[in-house]
Parts: structure tokens; C-alpha cells; sequence
């Protein structure tokens, strides 16, 4: 690892992690995450279910929502839910690790402001078991798991789903890898699920750099984030060979690359310029010799992908 003060503050991740894990099991409720949205005016907590909602929708086409779905981490706002429904969903199932709180008052405002939106774009589904139920109705519908990992919830529920999305979640994952495998497993036979995943540094060791927390060695890592859900540092080839050994199809596109502010538009790897790509594997090569050694065989490219979205089908509709 390159400096003193970068251990020093891997050492102050670990103590404030073991702290945070600490005061959860004593019960400490306040420690839990998701009040996200409680800072937001209910137009805005809108305006961001509509835009992850339609820009899952964009991607995976019309008619993405239906049937059984299901969303994973969804912190402290169940507004995209009903506007999957409202888009054809018939049923939408949610898993949370921590308890979110939420304020039924607020999401009853949310949920006014998008109905009435959809109402404009004419966007509605005329579903009947979704037109003739009230707000409430929708809320009462939503299966919400909180307070529980999805994977240790999906290992004993086989209930099957349609779609499967997350937004921002894999990287908090302890293990993504048998999560995504759970995942695929519940998916029925022609089931999609996409997922976005950020694999920036979110704020961790910053100031050494963008990849310096790729120095840290693994075991030290892992405590410095197993009770925070600071990010897990599972890159992307880690997903890509997961992928890879799929039956069934699977897709990515980029969002960010290592370097990027501006994010590039969701795009496949080949439509992004080579001169992006060269500036940012130029960049991991730079710090790649600091990198510790579990870390430094990965390509340059794959350590290049820093924010992308994997959809996969699988196979047998
Ligand atoms: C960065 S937040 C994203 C929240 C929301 N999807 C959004 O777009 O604002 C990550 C969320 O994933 C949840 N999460 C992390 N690990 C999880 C797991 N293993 N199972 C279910 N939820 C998880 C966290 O509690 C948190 O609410």
C-alpha cells in the first residue's frame, strides 16, 4: 500500500464499520439507511422514480413491466413500484437489507404526483386489477422484505419473477456474485433482469486518488465495509466472467468509465471512442503497480468500467 495516512484511514474505515455494526446489533434503529427521500420535496423523489423507472423501460423496451417483478434495494422510496404498475406490472416485490423508513403520508403524495403524470402521457396500463385499486390499495399490494439480505431471503423463497432490477445495489453487496446467480435462478424461463452497478470508489480513499482503494489488501477491505455497505470492490470482471458463464444472453452498457465525469449515455463498450478508452486504461495502468496483487492481473479495460448496466435473459420463454 502506498502511504502511512492510507493505512491510517483504511484502519479508521475498519473501526467506524466495526462501530456501525455494533449499534445494529444492539438494536440501534437510527443506524439503519434510507432517509434518502425524506430529504426530498415529494416532486423530487418523482421526478427520480420516473427516471429510473422509464430509463429501465428505454432499455429493456415497452411492455418491460409485466407480470411478477421484483426490485432490490430500494432504499426509502417505493414510488418506482407504482409506476410499474401503473406500466403493466400485476405484481412488484421488494428486498431491502436495512429498515428504510417509510412515511406512508409522503409516498401517498409521491405516488398522487405520478399517477396524475401518467394520467397526462396517457401512459397507463388498463390493467383491471391495477385501475380499480385505491393508493393504499397499491401500497397494500407491494410485497416489501426489509431488514433482511436479499440472498438470505431468495435462498429459501422460490418465487419466480419476470424481471428482476436493481439500481446502485451489487456494489453494496457483500458477495454480488451469488446474489446475481439467486437472481437468474428466480427468473422464469424468458425473465430479464438488469441492473445498474457503480463501481466507483463512492468517497472511499479519495484523496490518494480514483483507484487508490484498489491498494487496499482484501481481508482489510472487506472490514472496512462488511457492516457499512461501503462498496465491495467486485469489478467488473468479476461480473463479465459470471456472465460469461451463462446459458443465457446477456448485454452491457457503459456508463462511466474510469476518469469520466459526465456519464457517456449508457452505451455498448464498442460505441464508446477509443480515445475515451485509451485515457482511462492509461489511467489504471498508472496506478495499477499499487494495486494489490489479487487486483493487478485484471486488464486494463475491464478495470476501465466504472459505472455499467448488465441485462441478461434467460433462455426457455
Ligand atoms: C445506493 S442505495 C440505492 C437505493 C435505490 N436503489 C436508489 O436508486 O436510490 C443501495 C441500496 O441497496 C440496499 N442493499 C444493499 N445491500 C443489499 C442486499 N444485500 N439486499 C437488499 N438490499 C441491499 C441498501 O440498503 C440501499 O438501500
Amino acid at each position: 500500500m502506498s502511504s502511512l495516512r492510507q493505512r491510517l484511514a483504511c484502519y479508521a474505515y475498519v473501526m467506524s464499520d466495526l462501530a456501525l455494526g455494533l449499534g445494529r446489533r444492539l438494536g440501534i434503529k437510527s443506524l439503519g439507511s434510507g432517509k434518502r427521500h425524506a430529504r426530498y420535496s415529494p416532486e423530487k423523489s418523482a421526478d427520480y422514480a420516473e427516471w429510473y423507472v422509464g430509463l429501465f423501460e428505454e432499455i429493456l423496451g415497452g411492455g418491460a413491466y409485466h407480470g411478477d417483478v421484483c426490485e432490490l434495494g430500494p432504499g426509502d422510496s417505493l414510488a418506482g413500484g407504482v409506476l410499474m404498475r401503473a406500466r403493466g406490472a400485476e405484481s412488484v416485490t421488494f428486498f431491502e437489507r436495512f429498515q428504510s423508513q417509510h412515511d406512508r403520508e409522503r409516498e401517498r403524495l409521491v405516488a398522487e404526483i405520478l399517477l396524475e403524470r401518467e394520467k397526462e402521457k396517457r401512459n397507463f396500463v388498463r390493467q383491471s386489477r391495477f385501475a380499480s385499486q385505491s393508493i393504499d390499495g397499491i401500497f397494500n399490494d407491494f410485497r416489501l422484505i426489509q431488514g433482511v439480505a436479499a440472498e438470505d431471503h431468495l435462498r429459501s423463497d422460490p418465487a419466480a419473477y419476470d424481471l428482476i432490477i436493481s439500481n446502485s445495489v451489487f456494489q453494496h453487496v457483500l458477495d454480488p456474485v451469488p446474489l446475481l446467480q439467486l437472481c437468474y435462478d428466480r427468473l422464469k424461463p424468458g425473465g430479464r433482469m438488469l441492473h445498474v452497478i457503480d463501481l466507483r470508489n463512492l468517497g472511499l480513499l479519495k484523496r490518494w486518488g480514483e483507484l487508490a482503494w484498489m491498494d487496499t489488501p482484501p481481508a482489510l477491505h472487506r472490514l472496512m465495509v462488511q457492516n457499512t455497505g461501503r462498496p465491495n470492490r467486485v469489478r467488473f470482471q468479476t461480473y463479465r466472467q459470471w456472465a460469461e458463464s451463462l446459458d443465457g444472453d446477456f448485454s452491457v452498457l457503459i456508463r462511466h468509465l474510469v476518469g469520466n465525469k459526465e456519464a457517456l449515455g449508457d452505451i455498448p463498450a464498442a460505441e464508446v471512442s477509443s480515445e475515451i478508452w485509451d485515457a482511462s486504461r492509461e489511467l489504471v495502468e498508472v496506478a495499477r503497480p499499487h494495486f494489490t496483487p489479487t487486483l493487478r492481473s485484471h486488464s486494463a479495460s475491464d478495470h476501465a468500467v466504472a459505472t455499467f448496466l448488465l441485462c441478461v435473459t434467460k433462455h426457455g420463454a
